[in-house]
């Protein structure tokens, strides 16, 4: 049976990501920061095989632990699903991520969850996906760190996903040789905490195209940053 670790797994995409998987008969390494908020994963948890495992990814020897105790443990396909998005912009009436009254303090935190940690993740597991069958690095980045399609303000949770996607594009180069793909995706805006319900799309169709995606990810079309229906996203 080929395992799934995925992070961010107590809600939103990471916990539709440990959904599909487990009822498509995967194993689930579903990693969440805390033990709160997860009752849905529970549930799932109590019908599935899926093993909760709490880790706050902003602690990196959090993330050497949690690899320790996978040892030796084959893991097909590894998703960096969690992030944070920090405050949004005028419309809160918050604007503390963006030109003129940046928070520097909040603008590193949200470099380490979504840019670093991830990073950290994947030296933590390499070997597990090293020995595994489809050896697959997944990113969730978003179009707004894209550059050529970037606009006003939110400076910070953009050059998070910038990076992010800097260093997966690297990753791609650096672990071919070993065999293993990597990809970014975005997932489109979706209705999760941090998509709001406004946004136009469902959970469940984010998720299944990325799964058509991750399918078809092969050492060919590694490196790609696609939107989670397919389409090409420019750097
Ligand atoms: N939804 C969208 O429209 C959209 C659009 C573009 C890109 N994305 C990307 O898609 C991914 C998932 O987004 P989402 O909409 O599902 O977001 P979400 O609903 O806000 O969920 C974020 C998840 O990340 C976890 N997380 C945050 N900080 C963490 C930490 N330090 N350690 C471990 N887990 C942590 C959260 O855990 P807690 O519950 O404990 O806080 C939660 O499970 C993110 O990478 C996001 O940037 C989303």
């Amino acid at each position: 049976m080929p395992r799934i670790l995925v992070t961010g797994a107590n809600r939103g995409l990471g916990l539709e990501f440990a959904r599909q998987y487990a009822e498509d008969g995967w194993s689930v390494i579903a990693v969440c920061r805390t033990n709160e908020d997860n009752r849905d994963l529970k549930s799932l948890a109590g019908q599935h095989d899926v093993t909760i495992e709490i880790c706050d990814l902003s602690d990196f020897e959090a993330i050497d632990h949690l690899a320790s105790k996978w040892m030796d443990q084959p893991i097909d396909v590894l998703i960096n699903n969690a992030a944070v998005f920090g405050p949004r912009a005028k419309a809160d009436g918050d604007l503390r991520q963006s030109f003129g009254t940046m928070d520097y303090g909040l603008w590193t935190d949200l470099l380490r969850v979504n840019m670093m940690a991830p990073f950290k993740l994947i030296e933590a597991f390499i070997e597990n996906i090293a020995v595994s069958k489809e050896k697959k690095i997944i990113a969730l980045s978003a179009t707004p760190g894209s550059i050529t399609e970037t606009g006003p303000g939110l400076n910070a949770y953009r050059t998070t996903k910038a990076g992010l996607n800097m260093a997966m594009a690297t990753l791609a180069h650096d672990l071919k040789p070993r065999e293993i793909s990597v990809a970014m995706f975005c997932p489109g805006w979706v209705k999760t905490r941090m998509g709001t319900d406004a946004a136009p799309l469902t959970p469940e169709t984010s998720i299944s195209g990325m799964r058509t995606l991750i399918a078809a990810l092969n050492l060919d079309n590694t490196g790609q940053f696609k939107r989670y229906n397919g389409e090409d996203i420019s750097w």
